[in-house]
């Protein structure tokens, strides 16, 4: 009755942004993923603890804003009968800063809770659960190079290409570790109601999925970075039109992103993704990361850079 699961945060290279059904947390747009190696999320689900209601303790510290969507997942994996759990968290980079650190928690929430019950659910089931608690999380179930895809009343995810078939880079530029202003769930509900870029996004992601899968494919890197950047400053362009809008660039962010074309200018494999926070993540192949992480420490404003290549999927781990 007490199981203990890791998983790492992804960072989209196709965005997600938008849900179709928010009830179902179902998502408006397909998505394309890196699974990271470095940065990670423990959880340990225990359901032997004797407690009367569900406890989240996050870096050991009660977390009670965040334990109703832990006890609505857990419920969507133990059913309404399950005993109350003791959840604990611990992660090894700022959470809610735009480092995708709810997808890693409900990734390994849902792997430690099914394992907790003595659960058989297979990844793909998994990753449907995980989606419900977070649109994101779903895709961090697999390790790599994975794509989220839209269907009718549910969705499924698949490993595109293992972190070792394309050993890429991500350099994150820390420009603040304070929490994100509008959580994205609630931001990407103002958009889709708000925004008159909306409904063109959604029209577009199929063609930025074909591109990116192709470039993947091929290992095309200048391809890939063209439509990663395009793709991602679409998604904040949505944002920015909407009202209210939601701008999660501070003038730090700004400086990463011109960092970044300053090294591609120089010939540098480089490029940028910026997801709803003020962090930069810098897409860079193996040779060029030290050059990559130099010029973005050494940015204005830059507190702290973090280094991860690719990773593996969500998975149970012995408890420490
Ligand atoms: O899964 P959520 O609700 O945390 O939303 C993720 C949204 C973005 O990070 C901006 C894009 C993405 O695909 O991860």
């Amino acid at each position: 009755m007490r199981a203990t699961a890791r998983a790492q945060p992804n960072i989209a290279l196709i965005k997600y942004w938008g849900k179709r059904d928010p009830g179902r947390n179902l998502p408006a747009v397909g998505s394309i993923s890196i699974t990271l190696d470095e940065l990670f999320t423990e959880m340990q689900v225990d359901l032997d603890a004797g407690e009367q209601r569900d406890r989240l303790l996050v870096n050991g510290l009660e977390d009670r804003q965040m334990l109703p969507r832990v006890s609505r997942c857990l419920d969507s994996v133990g059913g309404p009968g399950r005993p109350a759990a003791v959840v604990r968290s611990t992660c090894n980079f700022p959470i809610a800063a735009g480092l995708a650190s709810s997808a890693a928690a409900f990734a390994a929430l849902v792997v430690a809770a099914d394992a907790a019950l003595a659960g058989s659910r297979d990844t793909a089931q998994l990753a449907s659960l995980a989606g419900q608690a977070s649109g994101s999380a779903a895709r961090s179930l697999y390790g790599g190079f994975v794509e989220l895809t839209n269907r009718d009343d549910d969705i499924s995810v698949q490993r595109l290409l293992a972190g070792d078939g394309w050993p890429l880079k991500v350099v994150v530029a820390i420009t603040t570790p304070s929490h994100k202003a509008v959580a994205s769930g609630e931001a990407m509900e103002i958009s889709r109601k708000t925004s008159p870029f909306f409904g063109r996004w959604v029209d577009q992601q199929a063609a930025d999925l074909d591109e990116a899968r192709e470039a993947i494919g091929a290992r095309d890197f200048a391809r890939l970075g063209a439509v990663a950047e395009h793709n991602c400053l679409k998604m904040h362009s949505v944002m920015w039109a909407s009202r209210p809008p939601m701008i999660y660039w501070n003038s730090a962010t700004l400086a990463c992103m011109q960092v970044v074309r300053d090294l591609q200018s120089a010939g540098v494999a480089v490029f940028f993704t910026i997801d709803a926070g003020p962090q930069l993540k810098a897409v860079c192949l193996p040779n060029d990361e030290a050059r990559v992480r130099e010029a973005l420490a050494a940015t204005d404003g830059v507190s702290n850079v973090m280094v991860s290549g690719l990773g593996a999927g969500a998975r149970r781990v012995n408890a420490a």
